[in-house]
């Protein structure tokens, strides 16, 4: 069936795949998104129109609702780690306050659309897998222990009391294959390294993000939450997912080492964990990239370039090393919200 699908924060990493796989599904798509002189330089696809909004308006979100009359929301626009600990009070007006208006402009529309919300595994909160040996399922307690996580859950509950068609999926990491499609920059880099090295982290391809939108737009999982991340061999910790990428971008051992976690608490750990997508993949099939694929494609799409990466590795390290959230401490394990907290801003005020 085809169906008026309206796609917020389409410029996003998550965004454009899912344009392209609904465009490909042959529905009409507007896309949305602020509307920056790069938004509205880019080639959409044949049947796809951008329409753009400050979704924090009310009043534009409520035109936009009026004049593309969508028969489903996929809502993406967010204000996302690291960058949102700089800016939370934009960050609560993207996340929670746009997702309202949204979700005000729906309900009023003569043909209530079916709501799509993009949450996030940061839901549950800071998991210690040393005593969480079990993976996330849909259903297990909600937990927020930061700001994006707090955010996510009060979006779902939004969506949740809506009283329209929804569908909430919750993502792991989401990982491109494409060069250039996720920010490197100061903050990024050092995020990551402040991150605890042996903490799990369930990645999936955006390809596949995308396939599992495109499908929940349409498919039968009204009033489900469902947990989107890759098939088993996403199944990583965190240290082994910037040195894959590097390394098969031709940058060999560049991280800095980071510290474990500690074993004892239940705070200091990253809010990313294992997800039992066993519901996802039975109704929406989404899973067609394996990690060990991803790598490869890096690889040859870094092609004679990782020659020249090699030669640049060991300045990289250096630089790297310099910016590392734990380079000179003292402690045996990592502290990631005492070293967000010194950089980016505070991750969880009281
Ligand atoms: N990337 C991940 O690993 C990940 C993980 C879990 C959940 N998610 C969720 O998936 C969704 C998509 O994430 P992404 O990685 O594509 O994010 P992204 O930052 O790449 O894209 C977000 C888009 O939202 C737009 N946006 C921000 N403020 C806006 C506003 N006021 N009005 C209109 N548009 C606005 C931005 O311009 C951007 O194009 C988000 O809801 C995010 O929280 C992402």
């Amino acid at each position: 069936m085809t169906e008026t699908v309206l796609v917020t924060g389409a410029f996003g990493l998550v965004g454009a795949q899912t344009v392209r796989r609904l465009a490909e599904a042959g529905h009409r798509v507007v896309v949305t998104d602020l509307g920056t002189p790069a938004q509205r330089k880019t080639v959409l696809p044949a049947n796809a129109e951008a329409r753009w909004a400050d979704l924090t308006d009310q009043g534009e979100v409520d035109r936009l609702i009026a004049e593309v009359t969508p028969t489903v929301i996929v809502h993406l626009a967010a204000v996302i780690l690291p960058a949102m600990y700089r800016i939370p009070a934009i960050g609560r007006r993207v996340n929670v306050e746009a997702t309202a208006a949204l979700v005000r402009a729906a309900q009023s529309a003569p043909r209530p659309p079916r709501f799509v919300l993009a949450s996030s595994n940061a839901v549950y909160g800071a998991r210690n897998p040393h005593r969480n040996p079990e993976r996330l399922r849909a259903d297990s307690p909600l937990a927020p222990s930061e700001l994006y996580g707090e955010h996510k859950v009060e979006a779902e509950n939004l969506v949740r009391a809506s009283g329209l068609d929804w569908v909430i999926l919750r993502l792991g990491g989401v990982i491109s294959v494409e060069p250039g499609a996720m920010p490197i920059n100061g903050d990024a880099m050092f995020f990551e390294s402040a991150l605890p090295t042996d903490g799990r982290i369930h990645t999936v391809d955006v390809r596949d993000v995308a396939t599992a939108f495109t499908k929940a737009a349409t498919a039968d999982v009204v009033g489900e939450a469902l947990l989107i991340a890759g098939d088993d061999s996403h199944l990583l910790r965190q240290k082994d997912v910037g040195l894959a990428m590097a390394a098969a971008r031709g940058l060999p051992n560049v991280l800095p080492a980071g510290l474990p976690g500690d074993p004892d608490s239940d705070e200091n750990w990253f809010v990313t964990d294992w997800l039992d997508t066993s519901r996802a993949q039975e109704a929406l099939s989404f899973q067609q990239h394996s990690w060990p694929d991803m790598l490869a494609e890096m690889r040859a799409a870094a092609g004679w370039r990782r020659h020249v990466m090699f030669l640049v590795a060991p300045l990289a390290r250096v630089f790297l090393n310099r910016r590392a959230a734990y380079r000179n401490a003292p402690g045996r394990y990592a502290d990631p919200w005492g070293a967000i907290r010194s950089r980016l801003g505070d991750p969880r005020p009281d």
